[in-house]
Order: C-alpha cells, then structure tokens, then sequence
C-alpha cells in the first residue's frame, strides 16, 4: 500500500516505524513523507510539500498515485487537508475541518458533548474578563483556563493562582476573536485512550498515560507532553469498552447527526475523577508522545486499520491485536523548554542507545545542520570538510521509547537510552510511567 503521511513530528516518525513495522510482508507499506525530519526521511521518499496547503497535499497525493493519505497534527486538519483529499477520490485517515472543531474549538467540544450526554467538567465560555471573574468565582481553585483555540499544546493553564489564571485568559482574549473555557478542576488520574472511527463503527486502542507537566513530580508548567507509557497496569479491565460505549460512540453518532461524520482518531483525554470517567478534552490526532508507546505495542497492520477507517469499512476488519509487553517514552527536550527554547546545539549518542536491546529513538524536534567548524566536521583527505551534524531544532526533540515484559523494564531501557544521549541543554523527567506518585490528575 502506498501511503502519504502529513507532518513531520514525534508522532509521525512514530506512525511512519509503525506502519512499516506491522505491514502485512504480502502487502508492503511505501512511504511519501513530508521532508524535515531526519528519522522519518529514512523511512520513506521525502518532499517538501505545505502541509497546511490543501491544494499542494492533493497534487502531492495524485502525483505517488497514493492509496491512502494520513494526516498527522491538527493544524492541517483544520486547514481542510482532509476535505481536498477526499473531494479529490483519494481516502483519508483525518477529519474534515467541520469535525475537527471538536479540537479546534474547546467550547464546540463542549457543546457536542452535552447533545451526546458526555460527562465532562462544568465549563464557562468567556469572551470578557468580567465573564472570566465570574466563571473564577463560580468554580474556585484549583483554576482550570484552556484557550478556546488551537494553540500548539500551549493552550491550558491549571493553576491555584487566581492571578496567573486570570493572566493567561487575559492573552487569549486579546487576540481577535479570542474566547477561553473555565471548568471544573477534575481530580485522579488522567488515561489517554485512542479511538479509531470511520463515521459510524469505532475501535479503541491501547489506553496510556501521559506526563503532561515539565518536571519531575509533577511540578512546572504544562507542556505537550514528557513521556508515556502503556499499558497501565492500574486501571480496570473494561475501561476502553466503557469509554466507547459512554464517550466514544455517542460522539461519533451526533458528530453524524450533526451531517458532519468524524472519520479518523478520537483522542479522549479522561480523567477518572471520584465520581466516574470524565471527558478532560478531545483531540483529532494521534496523542504525542502517547503514540509512540501505544504503537509500540501494535501487533496487526496499522496500514490495514486506516484504511479501513477512510473507507467506511471498520466493521468488517479484525480488531487490532496487542503485545502483553510495556513500552515507555521519555522525551528529551531542549534547553528552556516550554518556554523559548535553546536549538542548534550537536546531538550525540543516538546509534549508541538505539544498539541497546528494546530501545529506539523517534525524532521530534531534530535537524541536519552544515558546518564547517573543525571540532565537529569530518576529516577529509586534505584536513576537515564542511559536513551535516544533527542538530535539535524544536521544544520536544527525541522520545526514546523502551520496550520490555513490563513496565519496569521498559522504563529502564527507556532511561538507559536517555543516559547515552546528549545535547547542550537537554532536559527530561526522570520519572516517567511511575506510579502510584505518577497516578495525579496534574500529570
Ligand atoms: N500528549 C497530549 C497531546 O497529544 O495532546
């Protein structure tokens, strides 16, 4: 199967491997990936196309005479990638732009859940700082502030502090037509759980875990996300069939009443509050960097999943199936980040860690960098020679993901990866898939 996969993330390096990976030998898996990340173009013919441009996607998709687009972020998403691929006969594992509101609008989300009877936080949408007051007074601390926009994983603030609360609404209402939901603080522990959806049937996948603040302990700010793992060995049998049956399901229906079908991933982000499963948010991508553990476990074609998805053809393809083993991500992040981050710094010690048993490294956040600096450049037959160091170019630059028959050792694998990597300001948690002290809704 030839298949063309939008963005050149964390996670699509991790869906790339997987797609590879779990192909069917009697059906292989070609590769078109978008050009900038080094891991990926190893994986695939690599181009430079506008991702955001729907026109350029179409023309790249026909001219591979692809069978199968993937999109991977949202931001495409929202830019109507997915109706252009569809308009133009080719199918498409994503949204269309009118179903990927319920990502790009917070309070969109909202409103679907309550016609679908989906238990979620209680939620304000303001657009003035009296109404922010007032929804603050209304549900007290701790302070949950989620921009009603897509904003990159930047867009929620949880905080005891009134002030810093009322700060970051105060951002998002100054940019036009900037809007903010405050809810209800959800306490336990928050369950990543990924649904596959054609419109109508929907097949979940592995439930993980993500870290989702800075440091260790659950301390800092809110990032995108430090690492994951799965399975998790604390939560019920019979949670993701719950999570289907309650959440899932219910959505995808009124998304199709709506006249609006949703066909791809439903990211629902859970919090298992005292009172029962709660909806914290919905995503209309693959989680990153919870994919890069779930997929890890993926023992079936991913391809064959997809596909089946964009052609309405869920219900007659077999579930996917599963490894008992654990994999755990951490993420290697750069200097400063969540805030502005310290790039173009050398990157040493990947093909070290990845000749480790049960460890490979995604790259999230990498690139090639010319120099011509002896310290660094090779050595040519008359002295040193311009030559391509890899580099680290975002926030979030490599997972290293561990596999192993549990989660301790798949979480040692992971760390001893880490341990051989380096980069000048590189940062992680040090505590990733531990629990019970991981087991915090702040997560
Ligand atoms: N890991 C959180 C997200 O992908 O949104």
């Amino acid at each position: 199967m030839k298949v063309l996969l939008v963005g050149n993330g964390g996670r699509e390096h991790a869906l790339a491997r997987a797609l590879i990976r779990t192909a069917d030998p009697a059906d292989p898996v070609e590769l078109i990936v978008q050009a900038g990340n080094p891991g990926i173009e190893d994986l695939g013919d690599s181009y430079v196309t506008d991702p955001l441009d729907p026109a350029a996607v179409v023309t790249r998709a026909r001219s591979h005479e692809v069978d199968l687009v993937v999109v991977g972020p949202e931001a495409p998403l929202v830019a109507g990638v997915a109706d252009a691929v569809i308009a133009a006969g080719i199918p498409c594992f994503g949204p269309t732009k009118a179903a990927a509101r319920l990502e790009a609008s917070k309070s969109f989300a909202k409103e679907v859940m309550e016609a679908a009877g989906v238990a979620t936080a209680r939620a304000f949408t303001c657009r003035t700082m009296d109404q922010v007051d007032a929804a603050l007074d209304e549900l007290g601390a701790p302070h949950v502030v989620k921009d009603d926009a897509l904003a990159a994983g930047k867009g929620v603030v949880v905080t005891e502090d009134r002030e810093a609360a009322r700060a970051h609404a105060e951002a998002c209402l100054a940019r036009e037509d900037g809007a903010v939901v405050i809810e209800d603080y959800l306490d336990g522990p928050e369950v990543s759980l990924f649904c596959v959806s054609d419109g109508v049937t929907v097949i979940p996948l592995v439930p993980a875990q993500d870290f989702k603040r800075a440091h260790d302990g659950n301390e800092g700010p809110n990032t995108g996300g430090m690492g994951a793992y799965s399975p998790l060995p604390w939560l019920p049998d019979g949670v993701a069939d719950e999570v289907v049956a309650t959440v899932a399901k219910p959505t995808v229906d009124e998304m199709a009443r709506r006249g609006t079908p949703f066909v791809g991933l439903l990211y629902c982000g859970l919090a298992m509050t005292s009172k029962g499963i709660r909806v914290v948010e919905f995503n209309v991508r693959f989680g990153d960097p919870e994919t890069q553990a779930v997929l890890e476990r993926l023992d079936s074609p991913l391809a064959e999943l997809l596909f089946a998805a964009a052609t309405g053809a869920l219900d007659r393809t077999p579930a996917p199936r599963w490894s008992k083993e654990a994999a755990v991500t951490v993420v290697m992040a750069s200097g400063g980040y969540p805030g502005p981050t310290d790039t173009g710094h050398e990157i040493t010690g990947i093909e070290e860690a990845e000749a480790l048993d049960g460890v490979h490294v995604i790259h999230a956040g990498t690139g090639m960098r010319i120099t011509d600096d002896p310290a660094d450049a090779a050595a040519g037959c008359c002295g040193f020679e311009p030559t391509e160091v890899l580099v680290n170019t975002g926030g979030r630059v490599l997972d290293v993901v561990g596999r192993g028959p549990d989660i301790e050792a798949a979480r040692a694998r992971a760390y001893e990866g880490v341990a051989l990597i380096s980069f000048a300001g590189e940062h992680h948690r040090s505590d990733i898939a531990t629990w019970p002290a991981g087991l915090d809704a702040k997560n």
